[in-house]
């Protein structure tokens, strides 16, 4: 088979890295892809937006199957022009996606087929939501309705920060269109898990459970990033929380999608936030998560590529995954200055090191070559993933990696995978 992957982040690498290890692959595309890509498949230097050229490229290539990363490609509709053009393509259709798309429209399918979630509202005027800020009270939270590269979201401790934030959304000044309306809702505690399946619709496969680490500093300080890390199992996701995830979130809204004429095919991604036993919904999005992709998939026993053709196919039978009994922890290494405006384009030192250690993988995000030398290139720059007998030895090995890699900086959490370990 030849296979595209679109997308050209750590989830991307990580994707590519194990459809290459399938059997039923003959040849593996990446578009765009980034360095570590390159060393495993063919990269196309089109960017995840340019749908037209994308097709063509997967037409005159007879590609078999297109594996799509990111959510922009989703929300833009890359899943039907393709199939509208008879190539067999995994993803979520343009109009499944908006379950990622719009946090109102997600909000809004959640409580009409009564999927838990924080109470909320959905606003376009200023007034409107000043009025329902100060009657909730803070700490508050506010998001940006549209697609915002996971930062659309403030935590706001006081009514004011609320609704300054508000107002940085509904003038554009913030996240463009994306925040022209906005989803305010009750903030939740407890320890968030991200709970993800492949469906085809109907059936569903749940995934080994995972945790990311959305802030930029230790002990979960600071503003959200797109994840600093993640491990997998979660042991907050007791076999009694993986139930009621299922029968609760999981079904209810892949049921609900279908009969909102939206059918759900793809990998549905849950972030759940869970307390005293329960769980509630804080998001979904349409696509692997990044970086849970990269330790889920080096504990991901089965070849990947049957399940991903058979969603493909709109009909995943009888497919079954089988995990690797060891924990997998992914350290995200990131430039300076992220996540707000970054540095670039220095110099990375020690991979070759860092790749000699045992049951090690380093998955590239952000990071470019330049006179045949790899730089960074982005904010999230590298995830180094492990895998270890336990928790406490996947840590130590992904630090042990972590720690023989630098450049000018450069900035990791040192608490990946601290949850796991107060659990034992
Ligand atoms: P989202 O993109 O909606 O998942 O939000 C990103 C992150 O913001 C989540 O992973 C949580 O850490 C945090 N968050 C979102 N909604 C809430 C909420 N209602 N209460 C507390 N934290 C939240
Ligand atoms: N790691 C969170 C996400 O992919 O949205």
């Amino acid at each position: 088979m030849k296979i595209l992957v679109i997308g050209g982040g750590g989830r991307e690498h990580a994707l590519v890295w194990k459809i290459a290890q399938s059997p039923l692959v003959k040849k593996l595309y990446c578009a765009p892809g980034n360095p570590g890509t390159a060393a495993l498949a063919e990269n196309i230097p089109l960017a995840v937006d340019q749908l037209d050229k994308l097709l063509a490229f997967a037409y005159e290539n007879s590609i078999d199957l297109t594996v799509v990363g990111p959510e922009q490609p989703l929300s833009l509709g890359i899943v039907d022009l393709f199939e509208s053009h008879g190539l067999k393509v995994f993803g979520p259709s343009q109009k499944a996606a908006f379950i990622e798309g719009s946090k109102a429209f997600s909000k809004d399918l959640m409580q009409k087929y009564h999927v838990p979630t924080a109470a909320y509202g959905v606003f376009t005027d200023q007034a409107e939501a000043e009025a329902f800020i100060n009657s909730t009270g803070a700490p508050i939270v506010v998001k940006a309705d549209g697609l915002a590269a996971g930062k659309g979201v403030i935590i706001a401790r006081t009514c004011d920060e609320a609704i300054s934030a508000v107002r940085d959304m509904l003038s554009g000044n913030a996240f463009g269109a994306a925040g022209s309306r906005v989803v305010i809702e009750e903030f939740l505690t407890g320890e968030e898990a991200s709970f993800l399946v492949i469906t085809d619709g109907k059936n569903v496969i749940p995934l080994a459970s995972a945790q990311d680490h959305k802030a930029i500093f230790d002990n979960d300080l600071g503003p959200n990033t797109g994840g600093m890390g993640a491990y997998s199992p979660a042991p907050v996701v007791s076999p009694a929380i993986h139930e009621k995830a299922m029968l609760q979130v999981i079904r209810p809204t892949i049921d609900g999608m279908a009969a909102e004429g939206r059918p759900y095919r793809g990998v549905l991604y849950a972030g759940l936030m869970v307390k005293d036993g329960e769980v509630k919904t804080l998001e979904f999005n349409a696509r692997f998560g990044d970086p849970e992709c990269q330790p889920l998939l080096m504990r991901m026993k089965s070849d990947i590529v049957p399940v991903l053709l058979a969603v493909a196919n709109g009909d995943l039978g009888s497919s079954a995954i089988e995990w690797h009994d060891k924990t997998a922890v992914c350290v995200v290494m990131a430039s300076e200055g992220y996540p707000g405006d970054y540095r670039k384009g220095d110099l990375i030192a020690g991979l070759d090191q860092a790749a000699e250690v045992k049951d090690l993988y380093v998955f590239h995000a952000g990071t470019a070559l330049k006179d045949g030398a790899c730089v960074t290139n982005g904010g999230r720059v590298l995830g180094v993933t492990a895998l270890g007998a336990t928790v406490k030895e996947a840590i130590a090995a992904a630090y042990q990696g972590v720690s023989r890699i630098s450049w000018p900086g450069v900035q990791s959490r040192t608490d990946i995978g601290k949850k796991a370990l107060e659990r034992l």
